[in-house]
């Protein structure tokens, strides 16, 4: 379907629809937080809003990444009856605010001052033609490799810092019957672990001319094609049982000792943090390899929706208050394993890898090294990323899929989702 086909059907079916009206001061809220970190962290926000004498209606569907959340959104949304908030990504925030779906949020906004407390980075990102339409929650970074400590003390072996000695690393380990890293076959962690070596690969420039701009060269260019090689290289480094693995499950795999790593981003953590185990102590998280001057942001958000229910607006409002407020922002972003969105919170609470995740997060939006995450619908439209994620996935799948092949699909795809 063409965005305009389906703008229109939207539009259409939601105007015909009649809104349910629920509860006074209820708030249903839509999200993918349904690991055991997850649960925990979305669970403070449904008690601060009960604290606050409003009630919370869960939406919750499972699936990392959240593009079944999305679908369930679209279904719930085309029949006029949208939740008053929904987890969402950057890019999807502006074309559901393309749409009409999205509610002004600027009153909420210029009494919490966002502008002054919100990275502008981020800021942009919930916003619609420079109206708030969104509230971002934390910042996760994606390029982040997971390891377990006791293997690499036991096998006396060093966290990888380049794919060279990833390979070194993982062949030793392997032959000591040890998974080297622990993934999950599916389409949104494929390219999670793509990108992170595309980033080492291409660099911070190049990275942003592909997964942003979409330069044809650069997506079919050498770079791209060294990309796809070491990916499919690594794919000997992962155990047979991986298609379909939930990327929790693939976590637990790396606490329990089962597998040695993990490319994820840090809500990761979180799962570190539900079953007590410590960084530094139990675990370490180190950039993914070559990427230490890099930071893949992938910024939760809750856009924010038009609803009609005058209590349930007020619910709505305080909702969006209250994901902004320093308590919120420190438990919440303690259990997720990101770090808080605003930049004037006292860090005393957060472990280490929070504390080099605010370190590089900082330096790197000097740098150029602060990139949105392709993965997690941070670079570009959910049309684009569908075709790379296709690309991403069949390339990783297919055995005799060839590298040089693959950029240049890569590039046309993206070409032709545009
Ligand atoms: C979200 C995270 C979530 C992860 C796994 C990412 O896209 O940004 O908040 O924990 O998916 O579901």
């Amino acid at each position: 379907m063409t965005m305009n086909i389906m703008k229109k059907s939207l539009l259409t079916l939601a105007l015909f629809s009649t809104s349910q009206l629920s509860q006074a001061g209820e708030v249903e809220v839509l999200h993918w937080w349904t690991s055991g970190g997850e649960a925990k962290s979305v669970s403070v926000l449904k008690e601060m809003m009960e604290k606050d004498g409003h009630s919370w209606k869960d939406f919750a569907v499972a699936g990392g990444g959240g593009e079944s959340a999305m679908t369930v959104l679209k279904t719930r949304a085309v029949s006029g009856n949208p939740p008053a908030a929904a987890q969402m990504k950057g890019h999807n925030i502006q074309e559901w605010a393309d749409l009409g779906f999205l509610t002004n949020l600027d009153d909420v906004a210029k009494q919490g001052n966002w502008d002054g407390i919100l990275p502008k980075v981020v800021a942009d990102t919930a916003k619609y033609e420079g109206h708030y339409v969104a509230v971002p929650v934390n910042v996760h970074r994606v390029n982040w490799l997971w390891a377990n400590k006791a293997i690499f003390d036991k096998e006396g072996l060093k966290v990888p810092s380049s794919w060279d000695e990833f390979f070194k690393v993982g062949d030793k380990l392997k032959a000591d019957g040890i998974i080297p890293l622990a993934h999950g076959g599916q389409p949104w962690q494929d390219a999670t672990l793509f990108e992170a070596i595309a980033l080492e690969k291409l660099g911070n420039e190049d990275y942003n001319k592909a997964f942003v701009e979409l330069d044809q060269d650069v997506l079919s260019g050498d770079k791209m094609v060294e990309a796809f090689t070491t990916f499919k290289k690594v794919r000997d480094y992962i155990d047979s049982n991986s298609p379909g693995r939930d990327w929790n499950v693939a976590t637990s795999m790396v606490i329990n000792g089962q597998a040695a790593m993990q490319v994820m981003g840090d809500w990761a953590k979180g799962e570190f943090s539900a079953a007590n185990k410590q960084p530094g102590t139990d675990y370490t998280c180190s950039p993914t390899p070559g990427t230490s001057n890099s930071f893949t942001f992938n910024v939760d958000s809750f856009a924010f929706f038009q609803i009609k229910d005058k209590e349930n607006q007020k619910a709505q409002q305080d909702l969006a208050k209250t994901i902004l407020s320093k308590p919120f922002q420190e438990v919440f972003n303690l259990n997720k394993g990101s770090i808080p969105v605003r930049l004037d919170m006292d860090m005393s609470k957060f472990d280490q890898c929070a504390l080099d995740s605010m370190e590089a997060f900082k330096a790197t939006a000097d740098t150029g090294g602060l990139v949105p995450s392709m993965a997690h619908g941070m670079s570009t439209t959910s049309y684009v990323q569908g075709a790379m994620f296709d690309v991403i996935t069949n390339f990783f799948n297919d055995n005799d899929a060839d590298p040089k092949t693959a950029a240049e699909k890569l590039a046309k795809a993206v070409k032709a989702a545009q």
